[in-house]
This record gives structure tokens, C-alpha cells and sequence, in this order.
């Protein structure tokens, strides 16, 4: 802007005024000389015309519309707007743009040497396209930054969920191997047994016993294999499985001291896909946290299991008149590792959820709860 102020500085000098004058005057002068030849003012008049040095600052530097896009105001003492440059709006208030310049940047001063005495210019100048770019430039680094780190930080979220993903499923699938060899010996040495206590009706009842237990051993070890895997889904009513899952619990109950009564309320006979060893094992950890629940001096001990249609869902509720949930833990309770039991390992309803969400398609949430009076925990699964 300097420079540009003292090229503007050069062209308006009034000296240059003042010399082409005396030059005109010279030439016209020589002319009224018999003895002189014309050539002479002709060279005069020539050398007035060549204004060389004028042309190139005024079309190198003054002009160059790519060279200087600041846009400028040039003012006299008196305050009359003697030249601008780049003001985008033709009709824009000269008087407030200076203000506005001068704001920004201390004007630069011109001084012109005018006979006998010096005036004084003032050029107020704004600020390039360029620099309001840079302005913002931060800002958009800024925001490509955040960018970055957002889809970093999702990957990264991915990636770990993955691994977690592999490292679950490498333990069930290790642990349903690992099952599964021994039961399948105990198996068979059971009907090696039965075949010899044939006759002892005491001693076979017993027997029986074990392989009801060796059965159920085998369920947990074929669940363990399901959810080591893409399970198969089938188009199924969910009754018997849950019929299942309550004479299975209600046959614990008197181990755990318990007085619970698990109540059942069916309102639709509706299908859904389920994998139903997955979705008995979903079933028995809700109904296992109930029971966990409900304290010793609860009046109305119970659990009830219900199922109804709700338009394309099928809505399983899991109700208990236990301790209730604290709403600071209602997003915790389903994290693995979360427990307030002694015994607890915090998997059963991470379990649950995985079962519901990933391999049914499913929800599964807190539907309601309160403190010391019973929770609800809500299933919905596509019908
Ligand atoms: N019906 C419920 N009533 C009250 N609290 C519950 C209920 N269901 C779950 N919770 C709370 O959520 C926690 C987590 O439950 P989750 O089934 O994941 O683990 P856990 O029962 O503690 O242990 P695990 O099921 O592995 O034996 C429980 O410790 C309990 O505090
Ligand atoms: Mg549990």
C-alpha cells in the first residue's frame, strides 16, 4: 500500500503540471524566433508530450487491477474524497468507509509540493480479498481438524468394538468346544449305566436325574455355540419358550429361599424370528435379575412375563416388584462388567442385549423403574 501510495504521490505532483507548462511556453516561445529552427520547439513540444515515466507508474502500479486489490480512499485536507479504488458499491458511504479504513490502518500521507506551499493527501486503505480469506482460514482448518479427529475417533471406536466383537466370540465359540467334549463321554456313559441299573427303579431315577442335568448342560453349551455364530432365525411363537424358561426358574426357587410368584400374561399369538435357544437364554437373565431383585420382605413378591402385539413389534415385558433401579445407573446396567451383586459378573443383560439387538434385530431397554417398588424391562422384536 506504500508503494502504491507513493506511485499515486509521483502522478499527482503538481510539478509535472507546472513543467509541461513551462515546456508549452518554451516551445511556443522558440516559434517567435526567425534565426531558430522549427525543429527545435517541435523537439520541445515532443519532449512535453513523453511522459514516460508517468505512464509506466500510472499502468505498473496504479492501475494493475491484480497487482494492488486493496480497495482505497484517497482524501484531501479539506476532506473531499479525491480518488478510490476497489469500493464495491459505487454509492456506498465514502465518509464511513474512511472511518472504517482508518479503523483498521493509520492512512499514509502524501505530501505535494504545490508553488509555495505543501499539500497534504491521505490514503485510507481496507484490506484485501486475500487477507479476509485468512481471516476464516483458521476457522476451516480448525474445522477440518475436528473432522478429521471425529472420523478418526470413529474409527477407532469401530475398530476396538470389533476386536471386543472377535474376542467374545473366540471365547464362546472355545468355551462350547470345550463343553461340549466331556458331556458327550458323561453322555454316553450314562446309557452305558442305565442299561446296567436296569433293574434298580431307585438307583435309575437317579440316573434319570443326572441326564435331565446333563441335558441342560448341553443346552448351555449348544447357546454358548449360537452365540459364537450367526445364529438361524425362525418364524416362531415365543410362548413355550418362555413357558420354559419359568418352570426352569420356578424350580430353582426354593434353592434360593425365595417365595416368588412368576405370573405370565399372553395377549397375542403372534410369530416372531427368533433363534429360540438365544432368545430363551435373553428371557432367563431378565427373569434371573428379577428374582436377584425382590428382597425377602417384599409383601407381593412376583415377576410377570407378558407378551403383546404393538403394530409391527412384538412387545415382551419383563416386570418384577423388586429393588428398583437407580436412575444414575439406568444407561450403566447395560455395560459389561457392571454389577451392584457380589456375585454378580455384570454380563447377563450385555448378553441380553447383544442377543436382542445384534442377532434379533431387536430393543432392548429399561421401560420403567422406581426405587424400591419394581422394574419393567422391555423387549421389542420385529414380528
Ligand atoms: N430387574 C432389576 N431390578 C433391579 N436391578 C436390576 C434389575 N436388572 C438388572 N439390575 C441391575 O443391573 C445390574 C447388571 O445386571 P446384569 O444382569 O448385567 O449383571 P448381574 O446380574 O449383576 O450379574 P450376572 O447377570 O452376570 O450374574 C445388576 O447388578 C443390577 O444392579
Ligand atoms: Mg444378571
Amino acid at each position: 500500500m506504500e508503494l502504491w501510495a507513493k506511485a499515486f504521490e509521483h502522478n499527482v505532483d503538481p510539478i509535472h503540471t507546472e513543467i509541461s507548462r513551462n515546456l508549452n511556453y518554451v516551445a511556443d516561445m522558440l516559434r517567435t524566433y526567425d534565426d531558430v529552427p522549427d525543429s527545435l520547439s517541435r523537439l520541445i513540444r515532443e519532449a512535453e508530450q513523453a511522459t514516460i515515466t508517468n505512464d509506466f507508474v500510472m499502468n505498473q502500479i496504479i492501475r494493475p487491477e491484480d497487482l494492488f486489490n486493496i480497495p482505497v480512499i484517497v482524501v484531501d485536507e479539506a476532506g473531499f474524497v479525491n480518488a478510490y479504488r476497489y469500493i464495491d458499491d459505487e454509492n456506498a458511504d465514502m465518509q464511513k468507509l474512511v472511518e472504517r479504513f482508518s479503523a483498521l490502518h493509520e492512512p499514509i500521507t502524501i505530501s505535494l509540493q504545490d508553488r509555495d506551499r505543501v499539500q497534504y493527501q491521505y490514503v485510507y486503505y481496507g484490506e484485501s480479498p486475500m487477507i479476509q480469506y485468512l481471516r476464516y482460514f483458521p476457522y476451516v482448518q480448525f474445522g477440518i481438524l475436528a473432522l478429521l479427529l471425529g472420523v478418526g475417533y470413529t474409527t477407532y471406536k469401530s475398530i476396538t468394538r470389533s476386536e471386543q466383537s472377535n474376542l467374545w466370540v473366540g471365547m464362546t465359540k472355545e468355551a462350547a468346544h470345550q463343553l461340549g467334549t466331556p458331556l458327550s463321554s458323561i453322555y454316553g456313559w450314562l446309557q452305558l449305566l442305565k442299561d446296567k441299573i436296569s433293574k434298580d427303579e431307585d438307583t435309575l431315577s437317579i440316573a434319570y436325574e443326572i441326564e435331565n442335568d446333563v441335558s441342560r448342560l448341553k443346552g448351555i453349551a449348544e447357546r454358548f455355540n449360537k452365540i459364537g455364530s450367526q445364529p438361524e432365525l425362525t418364524s416362531v411363537n415365543p410362548e413355550p419358550i418362555i413357558d420354559d424358561v419359568i418352570s426352569y426358574m420356578e424350580r430353582r426357587l426354593p434353592q434360593l429361599g425365595k417365595r416368588i410368584e412368576v405370573r405370565k400374561t399372553i395377549q397375542t399369538n403372534a410369530k416372531a424370528k427368533l433363534n429360540p435357544e438365544l432368545f430363551q437364554w435373553a428371557i432367563e437373565n431378565l427373569i434371573k435379575n428379577s428374582m436377584d431383585a425382590i428382597k425377602k420382605s417384599v409383601t407381593d413378591p412376583y415377576v410377570s412375563i407378558s407378551v403383546a402385539q404393538d403394530g409391527p413389534l412384538l412387545i415382551i415385558d419383563v416386570k418384577d416388584s423388586g429393588t428398583g433401579i437407580d436412575k444414575k445407573y439406568a444407561k450403566e446396567i447395560f455395560k459389561p462388567g457392571f454389577s451392584t451383586k457380589k456375585r454378580g459378573w455384570g454380563l447377563g443383560l450385555s448378553l441380553t442385549r447383544r442377543i436382542i439387538e445384534d442377532y434379533h434385530n431387536g430393543r432392548v431397554y429399561v421401560y420403567q423403574t422406581e426405587v424400591n417398588k419394581g422394574t419393567t424391562i422391555r423387549i421389542e422384536l420385529p414380528v
